[in-house]
């Protein structure tokens, strides 16, 4: 599948953050292997903490499918209507990441306009991976 099919089913997925607090609205698009696509928005919550992030809403749904391998995720969010020019994922996401992905995931950013692509091992050198227990 295309950087950009995948940047603009994100975006669809998106509409669906809930996200009254921070107003900050993030959607995610998560390509398995397998060929299917599971998307993902964040889900905020009144205690704050609990807040998921849409990387692992889209994560959290493929594994609880089964899946566990992963070509590439794409990711868009903005403030309100507005979407940024990159939405990079968070720390925790990118752990949730590791636990099942390795350097060669590649990480889809940007806008319709402009999709930026990267390999997960160039935002997250030296990760701590289930390899690290061996
Ligand atoms: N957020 C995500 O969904 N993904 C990220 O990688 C960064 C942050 C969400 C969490 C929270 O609901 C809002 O964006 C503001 O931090």
């Amino acid at each position: 599948m295309e950087n950009l099919e995948l940047i603009k089913l994100a975006i669809n997925a998106r509409e669906m953050a809930y996200a009254p607090y921070s107003g900050f609205k993030v959607g995610a698009a998560l390509l398995a292997k397998s060929g299917k696509v599971y998307l993902g928005c964040n889900i905020e919550n009144a205690s704050y903490t609990p807040t998921n992030c849409a990387e692992r809403t889209a994560f959290f749904k493929a594994v609880s499918e089964g899946e566990h391998e992963f070509e590439k995720i794409a990711i868009v969010g903005g403030m309100g209507d507005n979407l940024s020019d990159s939405c990079p994922p968070c720390g925790v996401c990118r752990q949730v990441i590791a636990e099942f992905c390795d350097g060669d995931f590649v990480i889809v950013l940007g806008t319709e306009e402009k999709v930026l692509e990267y390999k997960f091992s160039e935002i997250l050198p030296l990760a701590f991976t289930p390899k690290s227990l061996n």
